[in-house]
């Protein structure tokens, strides 16, 4: 995914992130994971690795998050559950560099994928394995996932505007203005026999949650030549819903 420092304010926050999920919503499993600028997380407004999950044993967590983030679940080291294994890059890694707009893009690689014999989640970033999300946090995820999602989610405490997501530029529709938005390229899973595949076609879907002229969402792939990605983003603004 691209790297980008949105600009938020300390009442706001930005991610761009992955989802992998399974079961149905009021038991949702979810492993999520990407960047985000948090400042009532991290205390400053750098752009961050986080991960975060849901699982049955954590709803404690959610007072931790109830301004704005309201979902069970717990964000990297608030709980327990996530097993480290790098040595020094964890959740809260500072990540650097970010895109430059208009001029320079740079991307962070981030793979969870499920170790068939043990069944853990485990999280590569920048071809670094960070850690695992065993497989006892989860439920519907223990063998696989249903859903995997790409890209991002602003938020705010009520009343403070939406804040940017991805770079704050509105995705133009040309091909070659990759550098002009929020980012993602290279989005694949493993299928049941453990290739790397595009998604099928025809089972994705796009899908927002606000007014186009605050966030956007476009979705480009070949089939043919094996290729996806998606620009999104925006600047947000007062009246996003
Ligand atoms: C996914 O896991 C469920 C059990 O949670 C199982 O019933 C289903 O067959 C699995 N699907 C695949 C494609 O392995
Ligand atoms: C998984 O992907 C490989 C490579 O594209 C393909 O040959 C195989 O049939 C796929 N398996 C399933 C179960 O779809």
């Amino acid at each position: 995914m691209g790297a980008h420092n949105p600009s938020v304010t300390p009442e706001q926050f930005s991610t761009s992130q992955l989802w992998i999920q399974n079961g149905p919503k009021a038991q949702i499993n979810s492993i999520e994971t990407g960047w985000a600028v948090y400042p009532k997380l991290f205390g400053d407004n750098i752009t961050r690795i986080f991960g975060y999950w849901t699982f049955l044993l954590c709803m404690q967590c959610l007072i931790l998050l109830a301004d704005g983030y309201k979902r069970t679940g717990c964000f990297n080291m608030f709980c327990p559950g996530f097993v480290q294994v790098h040595s020094s890059i964890t959740f809260g890694e500072l990540l650097e560099p970010v895109s430059i707009y208009n001029r320079k893009l740079h991307f962070i690689p981030v793979m969870v994928y499920r170790a068939p014999i043990s069944g853990n989640w485990w999280l590569r970033v920048s071809r670094e394995v960070i850690g695992y999300w065993p497989k006892e946090l989860f439920t519907h995820l223990a063998h696989n996932a249903s859903i995997i999602r790409y890209g991002g989610i602003a938020g705010a405490v009520s009343k403070s505007p939406s804040p940017p997501m991805g770079n704050g530029h509105l995705p133009i529709y040309k091909d070659s203005d990759i550098e002009k938005s929020g980012f993602m390229r290279e989005m694949k899973v493993y299928n049941e026999t453990r290739d790397t595949i595009y998604f099928d076609y025809t089972k994705t879907q796009t899908k927002q949650d606000a007014r186009k002229d605050s966030y956007d969402l476009n979705y480009y792939f070949s089939e043919r030549d094996k290729w996806n990605c998606i620009k999104y983003g925006g600047p947000g603004g007062s009246s996003c819903l």
